[in-house]
């Protein structure tokens, strides 16, 4: 069978990679893919990126199944568009994804569905949200409604950065319509995690856990970003966590979205924060809903899939998730990103790359913002490479993924040296 995945980043070049290892899988598109995705046996880029214009390639092709990547497209309909043709594609309808692409939308679905998040409230009106910064204090975190790309966050620690926030975003309109209305909550204090699952609108299947690395820098210092690495499995989700999390959160949020008419279907990424405390009592709350998978946690989660990843979505299409299954490799995977100069911020471009090594069964490099110029790879966005690497002990697994790092060039490039730190340390 032929499949589409939509997007160009390394969540989608991973997808594509693992999903060409199924032998039904006979060639695999990408819409609009990236360098690593042009250079892949087996698959090729698409120019498309309108619904319409994707559905009717799919149709041209006989194309099977498509999965969608980045949550752009899930906002724009891409799953209502294709249902209502017939086709076949994993992910949330439009309705459903407000609960990433409207943070206000998804507090208020909280709150209505008792699932634990931090304390919020809502504003268009600068002098009302200037008010309530100063009656809660800082830290404080300040988060526009609407898609921005990663941007849209600021957790301001001191009462100066949370006015300056609102000024821009409310002010300013930095953000644009994203940004016109802000919501601004509790600062919440504890360790992060992923916690991914498929729906089918009933059935849950979780996946493996993760967790990423969101700061530019070292220690976890410096700017947020998209992600500048992640590993599989995270020790910090112990499995009373993983219960408690399936219980408390994952299961109330399918049930809530089906209770109020909008089931959920595709991906669900709850980004949590895990408190201090013992693991049967310690604060579970969510930080925010993405109706996607990660990136870069996609790449070490597609590195520990040793079986076939195409019938888990022809399951997750058919309403039939209770019978998915997932061998998982044992081992831990981990990824280095490689950003581009100046990345979070505007990203040179066009930068050559070389020295990337040929794939292995245990380390891939998962390409993102690349491109092939007449055979030249060169860097084409913020996030460039994910060295991803399969290995017994993290420490073994972090060797082998800096390795690997320290053979590939670029100019400007930045990536963090500790990629995995918590997870030593537990
Ligand atoms: P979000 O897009 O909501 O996940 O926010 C991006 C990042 O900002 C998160 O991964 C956290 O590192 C941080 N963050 C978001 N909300 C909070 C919060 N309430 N308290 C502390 N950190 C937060
Ligand atoms: N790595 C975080 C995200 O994909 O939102």
């Amino acid at each position: 069978m032929k499949l589409l995945v939509i997007g160009s980043g390394g969540r989608e070049h991973a997808l594509a990679w693992r999903l060409l290892q199924s032998n039904r899988v006979e060639h695999v598109y990408v819409a609009p893919g990236n360098g690593g995705t042009a250079l892949m046996k087996g698959a090729s880029n698409v120019a498309l990126s309108d619904p319409q214009a994707l559905a009717d390639f799919v149709r041209a092709q006989d194309i099977a199944l498509t999965v969608v990547g980045p949550e752009a497209p899930l906002a724009q309909g891409v799953v209502d568009t294709f249902r209502a043709q017939g086709l076949k594609i994993f992910g949330p309808t439009r309705a459903a994804a407000q609960l990433e692409s409207s943070k206000d939308f998804a507090k208020a679905f909280m709150v209505r569905h008792r699932i634990p998040t931090a304390i919020y409230q809502t504003f268009t009106d600068p002098v009302a949200a200037h008010s309530y910064i100063n009656a809660r204090g800082a830290p404080i975190v300040i988060k526009a409604d609407g898609l921005a790309a990663g941007k849209g966050v600021v957790v301001a620690t001191t009462l100066d950065e949370a006015h300056a926030a609102v000024d821009a975003m409310l002010g300013d309109g930095s953000l644009g319509a994203a940004g016109a209305r802000v919501v601004i909550e509790e600062c919440l204090l504890g360790e992060e995690a992923s916690f991914i699952v498929l729906c089918d609108g009933k059935n849950i299947f979780p996946l493996a856990t993760s967790q990423d690395h969101k700061r530019l820098n070292d220690a976890d210092q410096g700017p947020n970003t998209g992600g500048m690495g992640a590993y599989s499995p995270a020790p910090v989700v112990t499995p009373v966590i993983f219960d408690r999390v399936m219980k408390e959160v994952i299961h109330p949020t399918i049930a809530g979205m089906a209770a109020d008419g909008i089931p959920f279907t595709g991906f669900l990424y709850a980004g949590l924060m895990i408190g201090e405390g013992h693991e049967a009592s310690c604060p579970i709350k969510v930080l925010e809903f993405n109706c996607r998978m990660g990136d870069p946690e996609t790449q070490p989660i597609m590195m520990r899939i040793r079986s076939d990843l195409v019938s888990v979505f022809e399951h997750g299409v058919n309403g039939t998730l209770d019978q998915a299954t997932i061998d998982w490799d044992p081992r831990t995977a981990l990824g280095v990103v490689m950003a581009s100069h100046n990345y979070p911020g505007v990203p040179r471009l066009g930068d050559p790359i070389t020295g990337i090594p040929a794939e292995k069964s245990d380390c891939v490099v998962f390409h993102a913002g690349t491109v092939l110029d007449d055979s030249t790879l060169k860097t084409s966005g913020g996030r460039v490479l994910c060295v991803t690497a399969l290995d017994d002990t993290v420490r073994a697994t972090q060797k082998m993924a800096y390795d690997v790092v320290n053979q590939i060039q670029f100019n400007g490039a930045q990536y963090r040296t500790d990629i995995g730190w918590r997870a030593l340390e537990s």
